[in-house]
């Protein structure tokens, strides 16, 4: 049978105390509502479709990159109102349909997938995912009668004091049958302390029309867990991020300190990789196998071979190759193409280059713009002068060259194939291959200085006295 999602989406987020859409607040380096989209489609919805309101646009733009489709709610007006929005865009479609809100990223699909089951061989208008928590504020409380079935929902806001004892929860998500679906939901009043059309009166709507409601409990109260704040904001980021480290761990990664160890759940890590305390990895990252990473590294959308090494440093959308070493101390920003065997050392910054194979910035170098071939040594206190105060230019260092030690490469400039450069030079014209560049005053030496000196002291003393 087809399966449809439609996950509300359009609410401001008022408790959130935040200009973005509270479905755009990152958990683990995605937007909430990523996670409610690849949870459905996950359990097999073949259309998705999202409804947004406040900030529409932000919201449309990531939803669109995800591949769902968008309806506008606008204005606000409840969840039963959010879901009618969505009418024309099913309009011809047969089959279930899961409403999922916007805020709860832990949802699993395998959940999704059950309620979907219990529905359809339950035979219900509609099924409604419920749990049992030990905290049931600001949830809708589940009423059932004397023989378990379900009456209604009722919210907090308009709950008796007998009613908000209730430790059943609804947590936002249903699974309907679209036959009458929308006609029902245009049956629902507003009548309450908020004004607004819930989604979950739906279900006395059914059940006056003699329409039958089932309900499925879920086995892990923490996944319907829904984010209306920033503590519950940041208790999501804490499960989530615990989660990701949980399956790492199962693949074969070491993580020494889970409590200290962030890592986005897009990363991807290979086996054998050691996670020290207060590693950092983002975004889209991907870390081959038998890595040492941190203590303290910070790694976003970057891509690192096998064997690599990084402590106390930051490597941003950057490549480094197999059996590499970065830091202590190093800072690799955006655009470096690191190859293998290549050591990268203390105090040394990297913008937008190429260090080749079996290359070495051991210490306190600045290199920006430049292309590093193959086994160069660039001495310490190298700096590329990549900057003329209008434009960016490049440094080419080729193959086996050996950049002495406080060397400034005054860029465009290239120093050829296995070239020697002196310490302390200031390299403005290139340097060809073989060849060794000194750029530096010639050094002279006075001899005697010291007696000179003393003797001047002591005349000086005289006429003083
Ligand atoms: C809702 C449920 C509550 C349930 C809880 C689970 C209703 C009336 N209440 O309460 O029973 O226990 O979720 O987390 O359904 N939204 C719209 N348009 C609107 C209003 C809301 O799209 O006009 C979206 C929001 O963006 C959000 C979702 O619907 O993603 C839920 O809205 P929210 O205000 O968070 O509802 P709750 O008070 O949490
Ligand atoms: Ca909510």
């Amino acid at each position: 049978m087809a399966l449809a999602a439609v996950i509300l989406a359009a609410g401001k987020g008022t408790r959130m105390k935040s200009r973005r859409p509270k479905v755009l607040h990152q958990v683990a380096g995605q937007p909430m509502v990523s996670y409610v989209l690849e949870a459905v489609r996950e359990a097999g919805a073949q259309r998705v479709i999202v409804v947004t309101g406040y900030g529409h646009e932000a919201v449309a733009s990531v939803v669109g990159e995800l591949g769902g489709e968008v309806v506008v709610q606008e204005p606000q007006l409840g969840t039963a109102h959010a879901l009618l929005q969505a009418d024309r865009a099913l309009a011809g479609f047969r089959g279930d349909v899961v409403v999922v809100c916007g805020d709860t990223p832990l949802l699993r699909a395998e959940t999704l997938t059950r309620l979907v089951v219990q529905r359809r061989s339950s035979g219900a208008a509609a099924t409604v995912l419920t749990a049992f928590v030990d905290d049931p504020r600001g949830y809708g409380r589940v009423v059932r009668d004397s023989s378990g079935r379900i009456v209604r929902i009722v919210e907090q806001t308009d709950g008796l004091p007998e009613e908000l004892a209730i430790r059943e929860i609804n947590a936002g998500v249903f699974c309907f049958s679209t036959k009458g679906l929308f006609s029902a939901l245009r049956e629902i009043s507003c009548e309450n302390r908020q004004g607004e059309y819930y989604l979950t009166d739906i279900l006395a709507v059914y059940i006056q029309s003699g329409r039958l409601i089932t309900s499925y409990l879920a086995e892990d109260p923490a996944e319907i867990y829904g984010i209306n704040d920033r503590r519950q904001l940041a208790e999501a980021e804490r499960l989530i991020r615990l989660s990701v480290l949980n399956d790492l761990m199962d693949a074969g990664v070491t993580v020494v300190d889970p409590a200290s160890t962030y890592i986005d759940r897009q990363v991807r890590i290979g086996s054998d990789t050691v996670l020290h305390p207060l590693t950092l990895i983002e975004g889209a990252s991907v870390v081959g196998a038998e890595c040492e990473l941190g203590p303290g590294a910070r790694l976003v959308n970057s891509r690192l071979g096998d064997r690599v090494s990084v402590q106390y440093s930051v490597v941003a959308d950057s490549s480094i190759g197999d059996g590499s070493k970065v830091g202590p101390f190093a800072y690799l920003r955006p655009g470096c193409e690191i190859g293998a065997g290549v050591k990268i050392g203390d105090f040394v910054e990297i913008k937008k280059s190429a260090v080749g194979p079996g290359s070495k910035v051991p210490h306190l170098s600045y290199v920006g713009d430049a292309v590093i071939g193959k086994n160069v040594n660039v001495g310490a206190g190298t700096i590329t002068c990549n900057y003329d105060g209008e434009k960016k230019w490049t440094t080419v260092i080729e193959d086996g060259a050996f950049i002495g030690s406080n060397t400034n490469l005054v860029a465009p400039v290239t120093v050829g194939r296995g070239a020697y450069i002196g310490a302390g030079s200031t390299i403005r014209r290139d340097v060809p291959p073989g060849a060794l560049g000194v750029a530096r005053s010639e050094q002279k030496n006075i001899p005697n200085w010291e007696i000179l000196k003393k003797k001047r002291k002591k005349k000086e003393m005289k006429e003083t006295t």
